[in-house]
């Protein structure tokens, strides 16, 4: 296995009750490298990122973060050992507060009110300077206001936050432009790209076919819970028809 690789599963199957929704996944995701995971809906996308954090166990086959096999790790144990899962929806906690919401990894106590404003800074001042300002006019000054009273778009960027404000070199992320106004799909870009060249892997699902395609290293299409295409996004660029053979004729790529 090439040293560099930070995320891997080896023929993953998994389901629900006896239905079985993922077939043999076999997938992998390197330093630096950002990785488009794409596929029509209930292809099976998000079912695999629970798999892989734990959420939902595997049948058969095997999930490895860097060498460590953490198949049958607890979802928490994950969480504190490296990777940062941006659910589908952002997922924030609405009853909790916004700063219980950014401190609920334990990797991130050190962050108290006091310096919490300065950590979000440091991340979004440079590349996502939009974000910075509804941070400071939205989220800074409600630390202790519930999540829950934030609209769908601040939401969204707390989600955000919370994914990108720690340490960890493995970024899972869900469907990360839904509610996004297109100036913050373009600064989540940024993010993005900034955190990968610091050396971080990046798998992303994505239903904005075109954008991930031109933002991602690689691409992995999903079929009924197949891999059914690995490799570089130009081939399914230069091809719409086989685009939409694997989108749906429904879907033409944004
Ligand atoms: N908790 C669950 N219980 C039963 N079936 C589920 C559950 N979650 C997802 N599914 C089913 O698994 C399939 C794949 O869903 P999902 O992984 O969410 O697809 P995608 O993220 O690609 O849109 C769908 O048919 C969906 O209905
Ligand atoms: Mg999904």
């Amino acid at each position: 296995m090439p040293p560099d690789k930070v995320l891997h599963t080896v023929n993953v199957s998994a389901g629900f009750e006896k239905l079985q929704i993922l077939h043999d996944i076999s997938l992998s995701l390197s330093k630096g490298e950002k990785v488009a995971l794409i596929g029509r809906n209930g292809a099976g996308k998000s079912t695999l990122f629970n798999v892989i954090v734990g959420i939902v166990p595997q049948w058969t086959g095997k999930v490895f973060l860097n060498n460590l096999d953490i198949t049958t790790k607890p979802v928490n144990y994950i969480y504190d050992n490296g990777i940062s899962l941006m659910p589908q929806g952002g997922r924030i906690f609405p009853h909790l507060t916004i700063y219980e919401n950014l401190v609920f990894n334990p990797k991130n106590k050190e962050l108290t009110r006091k310096n919490i404003g300065m950590k979000i800074e440091s991340i979004l001042f440079e590349n996502a300077p939009k974000m910075w300002e509804h941070s400071q006019k939205r989220i800074l000054p409600r630390l202790d206001k519930n999540a829950g009273s934030l609209s769908g778009g601040e939401r969204q960027i707390l989600s955000i936050i919370r994914t990108f404000i720690n340490d960890y070199h493995v970024l899972l992320l869900d469907e990360p432009t839904i509610g996004l106004a297109l100036p913050m799909i373009f600064e989540l870009k940024n993010l993005m790209c900034s955190k990968a060249q610091s050396g971080s892997g990046i798998l992303f699902i994505e239903q904005k076919i075109k954008w991930s395609l031109n933002n991602c290293n690689r691409v992995y299409v999903m079929q009924r819970g197949k891999i059914v295409y690995e490799g570089y996004p130009k081939l399914l660029l230069e091809n719409e028809e086989l685009l939409s053979q694997y989108m749906g004729l429904n879907s033409m790529p944004k």
